[in-house]
């Protein structure tokens, strides 16, 4: 997919930031593709490959630290190394990386020098001229005329600038690499920024994707634009005629079956389905275990047949799970019943709609669900999102029939809630918070039963109706849009409280609501108190079992950002 259009690519050596070089390229309107570290660079990698990023690692080139494939140096197209990628690049091109003695990190200023040097490629010091702004860099991906590569052959040049770049390493260059000159050096005296003479090589000891890292856009977008001269052409419209053409052309005639969660993923793909395919074509089942949100199956059912689902299958299966639930209060024995039960019911119903062998399971995999933070991408077997994050038989046959489509798999998150926008999906599940594949069943602490799914339900609709409709302090949204994710737990307490002039016996309930940009660490949102003490007296005086509200202060790590 997307052969035709130019990219970027990022060679993954295993850096947390290294999906955020990604997304800032794709910002430009570039497409960007990440790969693992030491992925055979083969023809049709290359294709259409403009200019290729090597990524930070959290090991080092003299350790255990992986090589990129050689073909890399022999190719011709551009390369800018981030921290290990400039390791990477000074060790395999003959080089010194050593340890430093006491690390870099943080905000480190850093001194641009450049004064007679022979220097291939000056477009790319304009990523250090304050005087340049990131528009005026970007508008080079739009015009014809600045595309042409100007080596500044013998002149010399004369430059110098000064900014806090954001540092994280432990190991510098002694020895740059044969044709390689110094053009920056950080306040201890190390080389920062590293240019080839001739060749369009650049490198630098920090990292320019991280958002405060001054002149980081500014960087990548002077090494997307002037140095490789990408154009920009990376549309979310764009992109939907490609993968349109695509699902219909591997579909043909054949069914295609995608189980919907109710989440932002499996409904854009099912907008994306129905808007593509002819609707018979299209077959939609959700499960309901029982243990869903307020409402959340009637608006399912509603957001699939507004965008045009015929076959649309509601599995009502709360009495299923409820039952296998019963008496069980081990987080792991909870989870693991769901997941199960999950399976067996989804055989079941697929069995039941008797869709001929030929028939596709579309999948709303992400470009993020595939790349495995920290670890680097394809160095584990493409992970399989499963309702449940366990392995399901049918997904693993499909998968090894080669019947699986997934049509998200290039997109990051923010891009399928464009997307789904695109495709008329309604802005509410298009912003959506995340919810767990077992639902209320790891909110409920202890034994789950239908009283208690009742009260959560109503305590936690309040709670994010409250939420969508309170603005947020800075006035720009509303609270719920400022939360990454927020719901209510329920404690497997009781607490005294007074009701008129007796005593009552209410449960204790637990405000949860934090920020984070992956759901992998959170921090507590900030609620006004005002906020707070207002949802909570709604609560209490709705919910006449709940005698308690909480508000969780407890960030990820330590705690997780669900209760169990
Ligand atoms: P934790 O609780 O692990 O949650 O900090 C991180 C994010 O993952 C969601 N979550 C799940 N999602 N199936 C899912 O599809 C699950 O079993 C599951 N458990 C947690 C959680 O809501 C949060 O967004």
């Amino acid at each position: 997919m997307m052969n035709k259009t130019e990219k970027i690519l990022v060679l993954d050596f295993g850096s947390q930031t290294t999906a955020l070089i990604g997304r800032r390229i794709r910002e430009f309107g570039v497409y960007t593709e990440i790969i693992a570290g030491d992925a055979p660079l083969t023809e049709a990698v290359l294709t259409g490959v403009k200019g290729v990023i090597l990524s930070g690692s959290p090991d080092s080139v003299y350790d255990e630290g992986i090589a990129p494939d050689k073909r890399i140096y022999e190719c011709g197209i551009p390369l800018l190394g981030v921290c290990y990628g400039l390791q990477r690049m000074t060790t395999d091109l003959g080089g010194l990386v050593e340890p430093l003695a006491k690390m870099e990190y943080g905000g480190v200023e850093v001194e641009i020098q450049i004064d007679g040097q022979k220097i291939a490629h000056r477009q790319f010091l304009a990523a250090f001229d304050a005087a340049i702004s990131l528009d005026q860099l970007l508008e080079n991906g739009g015009s014809e005329e600045t595309r042409a590569y100007e080596p500044l052959s013998d002149s010399t040049l004369q430059f110098s600038a000064r900014f806090t770049a954001w540092m994280s390493h432990g190991d510098t260059l002694t020895r740059l690499a044969p044709g390689f000159v110094q053009a920056g050096t950080s306040a201890s005296g190390f080389p920062a920024v590293a240019l080839h003479q001739e060749k369009p090589w650049v490198g630098v000891q920090f990292h320019p994707e991280v958002s405060h890292c001054e002149r980081g856009s500014e960087i990548l977008a002077a090494f997307v634009f002037s140095v490789c001269h990408c154009k920009k052409e990376w549309t979310m419209e764009r992109y939907v005629e490609e993968v349109r053409a695509e699902l219909s052309a591997r579909a043909g005639d054949n069914p295609v079956l995608l189980l919907i969660s109710g989440g932002v993923d499996s409904t854009v793909v099912g907008a994306l389905l129905l808007k593509t395919l002819p609707t018979e074509q299209a077959h939609l089942m959700y499960i309901d275990t029982g243990l869903m949100r307020k409402n959340e199956t009637q608006g399912v059912k509603k957001t699939l047949e507004k965008l045009g689902a015929k076959n649309l299958y509601i599995i009502d299966a709360e009495t299923e799970f409820l039952a296998a639930l019963k008496g069980k209060e081990e987080p792991e024995t909870k989870r693991k019943i769901i997941g199960d039960l999950f399976i067996t019911i989804q055989e079941r119903e697929v069995a039941r709609l008797g869709l001929p062998e030929s028939y596709f399971l579309a999948q709303g995999t992400l470009y993020t669900d595939l790349i495995e933070s920290g670890k680097g991408v394809g160095k584990k077997a493409r992970l399989i999102k499963s309702h449940h994050n366990v392995g399901s038989p049918l997904v693993d046959a499909k998968r090894n029939a080669g019947k699986i489509i997934e049509p998200l798999d290039r997109l990051y998150k923010d891009e399928v809630r464009a997307l789904g926008r695109l495709l008329g999906v309604d802005e509410d599940v298009v912003t959506r918070h995340p919810f767990p594949g077992p639902g209320l069943a790891v909110r409920i602490l202890g034994e789950v039963t239908r009283e208690k799914c009742d009260i959560l339900r109503e305590a936690d609709a309040i709670f994010i109706d409250e939420l969508k409709r309170r603005r947020a302090p800075d006035g720009t949204g509303s609270l719920y849009d400022e939360v990454w994710q927020a719901f209510a737990a329920l404690l497997p307490v009781r607490s005294v409280g007074v009701a008129g002039d007796s005593r009552k016996y209410g449960w204790a309930l637990v405000l949860r609501a934090i920020v984070s940009s992956d759901g992998m660490t959170a921090d507590v949102y900030r609620f006004p108190m005002k906020d707070l003490l207002e949802i909570s007296g709604m609560i209490t005086n709705t919910v006449k079992e709940i005698g308690r509200v909480t508000y969780d202060i407890s960030s990820k790590p330590p705690a997780t950002i669900e209760w169990e």
